[in-house]
């Protein structure tokens, strides 16, 4: 018989992991590194697959992350070391870095660093205080805590630590402040400015289509908030959830079925949105709907955008029915997001049925996501169909898709109930308490 206890990922004491990680650097690099910084991974509320069509997203940080211990070099070479036994090779040494978005035979994991020096290279003179240094590389050994490709955001928590070791060790902010100083001193426009950066490096040096709901989380949330990005100007609200978070906790279940955004998957859902944008005559999806959609105007922009095609709009010869689907996704998606943020800030709804107003709309984005979106896969369904049967206020996919976590609602006193139940449907689940933390950080 199967052993169902409940396996879980500790996101594990920071301090503990900084000495410990600083420590490793010595032994690795001979020399004592100049600090460490910890940059968290994310699960959303709501808001898949419309960050890059100006939605709202509803994401808050978590407690695990990825730490990097940095020492700065003014040879321009840049050496990584990573020490997740499933990446690790020795030290990877990659020359010139700034100068490059995709050194050649390199292995694809350490793109996402060397791009984001490459990026901050790119700003130049538009943010004096985080330009880098002439000659700016770095030795770095990094740790995470987050499951690697587990739909938590584990590749831009990366970029992210990242970003803020080489502003800490290779700019004018880093060299006039330290340790909680440079936490104080990146100021929200400057993290959404190294946001960008880190978008940049995905997309340019990586080659994933991303479209900056995780990076900004991780470098602009905040601890006990939930973060409603508005994602036509990355403008953010930040909710106090702790009322919330009295009776009920955000749990994530790991499926141990890892997702890969790089692939073409990702980007030909994407695809087929923005050509249903186009045979709609918008810029972007969020444009399609007025400031406050309802229903109604889902089923409008859905009809609208069949008379288009009847008149002969054009989809780059893409699938019309795939295009709808993924349309309709956004659009309903959009409407979750823009219902949950006015229940969180205390529109009409009183206090007592939030988690069960809540938890529908989380149920019904994962219907989305497997039916319009098609990203779901068997695990997740039977993860939020179990979960929702043994109390949960509601579950659904997070993230990219094709792999991942589900993000589940659980009332307190069923925690117990839901972990066993989900433990029991693969050897490989595992679960990480999502508790809304701070943002990026030094630690
Ligand atoms: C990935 C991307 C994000 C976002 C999500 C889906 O995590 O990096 O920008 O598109 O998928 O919501």
């Amino acid at each position: 018989m199967r052993d169902n206890s409940a396996r879980w990922l500790a996101p594990g004491d920071p301090e503990s992991i900084s000495v410990a990680l600083a420590t490793r650097f010595s032994q690795v690099y001979n020399y004592d590194p100049e600090g460490v910084w910890f940059a968290p991974g994310r699960a959303n509320l709501n808001g898949e697959h419309i960050d890059f069509h100006g939605g709202r997203c509803l994401p808050m940080a978590l407690r695990h992350g990825t730490y990097v211990a940095a020492a700065p070099r003014t040879d321009g070479v840049l050496r990584l070391r990573t020490l997740d036994p499933s990446l690790d090779s020795g030290i990877v040494e990659i020359h010139d870095a700034a100068a490059q978005p995709t050194p050649a035979g390199t292995p694809s994991w350490t793109t996402y660093v060397s791009g984001v020096l490459w990026a901050l290279a790119q700003l130049k003179d538009e943010h004096p205080e985080i330009e880098l240094h002439r000659g700016t590389g770095a030795d770095l050994l990094i740790r995470s805590t987050l499951p690697i490709g587990g739909g938590l955001s584990s590749s831009a928590s990366l970029e992210c630590a990242a970003a803020l070791a080489f502003v800490a060790i290779g700019t004018p902010l880093g060299a006039e402040n330290h340790g909680d100083d440079l936490t104080r001193a990146l100021t929200d426009s400057l993290r959404a400015v190294l946001a960008q950066v880190c978008v940049k490096a995905e997309v340019e040096a990586v080659g994933a289509g991303t479209g900056g709901l995780d990076q900004t989380t991780s470098l602009r949330a905040a601890e006990g908030k939930l973060v409603s990005l508005d994602c036509r100007d990355f403008t953010v609200k930040r909710t106090d959830i702790a009322f919330l978070l009295r009776d009920y906790r955000f749990l994530a279940v790991d499926t141990g079925h890892p997702h890969q955004l790089a692939d073409g998957r990702f980007s030909a859902r994407r695809a087929e949105a923005e050509a249903a944008a186009s045979a709609l005559g918008v810029n972007r999806l969020r444009d399609a709907l007025p400031e406050k959609p309802k229903k109604s105007d889902v089923e409008l922009t859905l009809d609208e955008f069949d008379r288009a095609l009847e008149a002969g709009a054009d989809l780059g010869g893409l699938d019309a029915g795939s295009c709808r689907r993924r349309l309709k996704h956004a659009l309903t998606e959009m409407l979750r997001s823009e219902k949950i943020h006015r229940i969180l800030n205390g529109d009409a709804h009183g206090v007592d049925n939030t988690a069960d107003l809540v938890g529908d709309l989380m149920s019904a984005g994962h219907a989305s996501m497997k039916e319009n979106a098609e990203v779901s896969f068997a695990l997740a369904d039977q993860v939020v169909d179990t979960v929702v049967q043994a109390g949960a206020s509601g579950a659904r996919l997070i993230g990219g898709g094709f792999g991942g976590s589900v993000l589940v609602l659980v009332p307190r006193s069923r925690m117990e109930d839901i972990t066993s139940a989900a433990s029991r449907l693969s050897p490989d689940v595992r679960f990480l308490e999502v508790v809304p933390s701070p943002a990026a950080r030094a630690v």
